[in-house]
């Protein structure tokens, strides 16, 4: 099992250890306290994953992100030159996260002997909303160098506003009917085989009342898009399906709002369609670190996710495989409504 980092980003030598960041275990038991009351007085809903959701702050969260959330709001430093890669589950988190990476360090590495070919998409960088409760967490982002990336999946409100009024932010979204079909899929490998499992017609029935890790899907997208649309220099808002119709364009705006546009001469030499390539779901899915015993990804103390799981058909569309027609018209209905007069569309095919 690999750590979450790829050692070659990460100078830990480079930056003597500071005392006042090191969690100690008074912090810690106060930290628990803290999660245990608020827990005790939210209320819950069934997860697809484990037991329970909690709604906090108009959002469905698991009790472990919760104490993540917590743990953001009273330790983490933001930094202004830091980029998060923010989405809603089973949007594009691990593409986006290749592309990040490789973008970020195109000149660091040869695309034939690639760290994320070694490593995987999952290692690049950390995720925030667990990462920050493993061991040394916080130490260790203090050690990044800068432009620090993070993964998270909270919705834009919920995160501290040090962090969304100063840092940039890269969304991706997708259709929703697929977003529940990978989510269903992907969290009912998860689920503890002590629960019973949920059925795609109970899935889709929490996914449209918004109950579901991270949810409402809705709001969500609204949240990332209505503050994309404010400070369109802060937040760049993608979508799944636009990437992969046009990888190469999606690739040059990434890398421009990422302050990394690409060059006259890098184009000419084909370093765009390189990236592209470098983080197909093609290519990556069929590493051996991405294989089926090939490694995982720590999410927290308890949950280890094996990197295969991130990678399964990479398709739009594939809903039509899952959905009835009358599925399809309700989910389409919602987000109708939901997006409507926001200048947003999204998952109108046919
Ligand atoms: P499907 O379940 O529809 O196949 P996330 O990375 O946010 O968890 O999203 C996972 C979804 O993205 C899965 O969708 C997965 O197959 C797809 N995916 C993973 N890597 C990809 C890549 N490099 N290119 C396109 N899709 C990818």
């Amino acid at each position: 099992m690999s750590t979450y980092l790829i050692p070659d980003q990460t100078p830990y030598n480079n930056h003597p250890t500071s005392n006042n960041i090191i969690m100690n275990e008074n912090q810690t038991q106060t930290d628990d306290q803290e999660h245990n009351n608020l827990l005790a007085n939210l209320p819950k809903d069934k997860a697809w994953r484990s037991e329970h959701v909690f709604h906090y702050k108009d959002f469905w969260l698991s009790s472990d992100v919760i104490k993540g959330l917590l743990s953001i709001h009273k330790h983490f430093n933001p930094q202004p030159t830091d980029i998060f890669l923010a989405a809603f589950m089973k949007c594009g988190t691990t593409w986006l996260k290749a592309l990040m990476f490789a973008t970020m360090n195109r000149k660091r590495y040869k695309f034939s002997d690639h760290p994320l070919l070694r490593n995987g998409p999952q290692s690049a960088f950390p995720f925030l909303d667990t990462h920050i409760l493993l061991d040394n967490a916080i130490e260790n982002f203090e050690r990044l160098l800068a432009p620090r990336l993070f993964a998270t999946h909270f919705a834009h409100g919920l995160l501290p506003t040090s962090m969304t009024s100063t840092c940039k932010f890269v969304y991706v979204c997708r259709d929703p009917k697929d977003a529940l079909v990978s989510k269903w899929h992907f969290m009912s490998k998860l689920r503890s085989k002590e629960l019973a499992p949920i059925s795609f017609n109970e899935a889709y029935e929490l996914f449209c009342n918004g109950v579901s890790e991270y949810g409402p899907f809705w709001d969500h997208v609204l949240g990332y898009w209505k503050a994309s649309q404010e400070s369109p220099d802060k937040i760049l808002f993608l979508k799944y399906e636009d990437m992969e119709r046009d990888p190469t364009m999606e690739l040059k705006k990434l890398a421009t709002f990422m302050g990394m546009p690409f060059t006259l001469e890098e184009e000419n030499a084909g370093v765009v369609e390189d990236i592209v390539k470098l983080c197909s779901f093609e290519n990556l899915s069929r590493l051996d670190v991405n294989k089926d015993g090939g490694g995982g990804q720590k999410f927290t103390e308890k949950v280890v996710v094996e990197n295969h799981e991130f990678f399964r058909k990479g398709k739009v569309g594939d809903w039509k495989n899952y959905l009835t027609q009358e599925m399809k018209e309700q989910i389409d209905l919602i987000t109708c409504d939901k997006l409507k007069d926001s200048g947003l569309t999204l998952g109108l095919t046919k």
